[in-house]
């Protein structure tokens, strides 16, 4: 049974460069995420690895195609749909010290929790069940537990963002770059984990700069560039013999990956019809964190008090989840009353522009584009 789909899923954002325009953050995606599978999703900087991360979140709407969950619409919800959605499907990201609040104790990421979902749960249960999460990512209650985000390491952050995630029903984990900050021997035991959760069934998307890593992990792997799909497959059949140039040269760059990719990009993808090129995606790096909170774009979510609390629960990465909460109510507010739809407008003009390469069978269980 499928868990997670995405369907021709295309996102534009109004571009950041003076030229103005938008950029095709997303062309036509489409692949699904089975229970128990791992799959790998790598890309460049500014490829839209996040963004689809935050669209199976649903904290970012598509411009057009669809993402379902067993086999509903995800843009269908009603506030309680979703509510049950989060229950599912949570997401977990990079940089675990900024998923809290430093003047909290952590443990505060777990009453948010209880707030949204088990506000009937005494409290000795609620301890029970924080106490069986946090075994289950090898942390032990004393050395957690009453302290603040500092007196954590980064491992046991991330870990304890993990667990809270398990607190939920979770069957799907978005996690997006989790240990790219963590030294060596955390990452081992952060994989590990993901390795014993997906043995029980968690479907997760791992999103990730580092091949090595993601071959280690996925049974499939997802390639990205520009937006759109350009290899995907077996994650054996991908790294052990990969087709499409974009794929080699990532592969060729493996030495080096502990660094920030910094090989010259492949070149431009048009953002319109009449042939001027879109800005935004480039291998420089900038500019593809921290959008979603405060940009440009309104993305609106048709939800009650309870449902944005949620996605606020959801959307892990931020420094103040109230803050971020709040942002979500006003959100919501702009689109009862009438917000912005910055990108609507521009739709018909980048339809070239957001024609994916087309896919071909390379070998069962492996699909390769063709060049563009
Ligand atoms: N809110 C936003 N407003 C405008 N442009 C955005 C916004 N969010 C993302 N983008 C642009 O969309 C493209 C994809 O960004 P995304 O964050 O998904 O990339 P990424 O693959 O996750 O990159 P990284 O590896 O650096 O995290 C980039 O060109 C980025 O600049
Ligand atoms: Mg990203």
């Amino acid at each position: 049974m499928t868990t997670v789909k995405l369907d021709k899923v295309s996102k534009l954002y109004p571009a950041t460069s003076r030229a103005g325009g938008l950029t095709p953050a997303l062309r036509k995606v489409s692949f699904e995420l089975a229970p128990g599978e791992v799959i790998s999703l790598i890309g460049e900087s500014g490829s839209g690895k996040t963004t689809i991360g935050k669209i199976l979140l649903r904290l970012v709407q598509p411009t057009s195609g669809s993402v379902s969950f067993d086999g509903k619409n995800i843009a269908s919800y009603s506030p309680r749909g979703l509510r049950e959605y989060y229950r599912q499907v949570q997401g977990v990201f990079q940089d675990p010290f900024s998923s809290y609040n430093p003047i909290y104790r952590v443990d505060r990421v777990f009453d948010m929790v209880r707030s949204v979902y088990f506000r009937s749960v005494d409290d000795r249960d609620w301890s029970a069940k924080i106490e069986q999460a946090l075994d289950a990512v090898s942390l032990n209650p004393g050395d957690v537990l009453g302290k603040y985000p500092h007196q954590l390491s980064g491992g046991q952050q991330q870990r304890l963002l993990i667990a809270r995630a398990l607190l939920l029903d979770v069957k799907v984990l978005i996690a997006d770059e989790i240990i790219s900050m963590l030294d060596a021997s955390t990452r081992v035991d952060v994989l590990n984990l993901l390795v014993k959760l997906k043995r029980q069934g968690l479907a997760i998307l791992f999103i990730t700069h580092d091949l090595s890593l993601g071959n280690y992990v996925s049974d499939r792997t997802v390639i990205l560039r520009h937006g759109a799909i350009v290899e995907m497959g077996d994650t054996a059949k991908i790294f052990g013999n990969p087709q499409h140039d974009y794929t080699k040269m990532l592969l060729s760059a493996v030495p080096e990956l502990r660094k920030k990719w910094q090989h010259t990009p492949l070149g431009p993808v048009a953002a319109s019809a009449n042939g001027q090129a879109a800005n935004g995606h480039g291998a420089t790096g900038h500019g593809a964190k921290g959008h979603a909170a405060g940009g440009a774009v309104v993305d609106t979510v048709e939800a009650g008090a309870d449902a944005a609390a949620a996605t606020a629960l959801a959307h892990a990465s931020l420094l103040d989840e109230l803050t971020h909460a709040e942002q979500v109510v006003k959100r919501d507010f702009r689109a009862v009353f009438g917000g912005t739809r910055a990108v609507a407008s521009g739709r018909s003009q980048v339809a070239v522009a957001l024609e994916p390469p087309v896919l071909h069978e390379f070998e069962p269980g492996h699909l390769v584009a063709e060049p563009e």
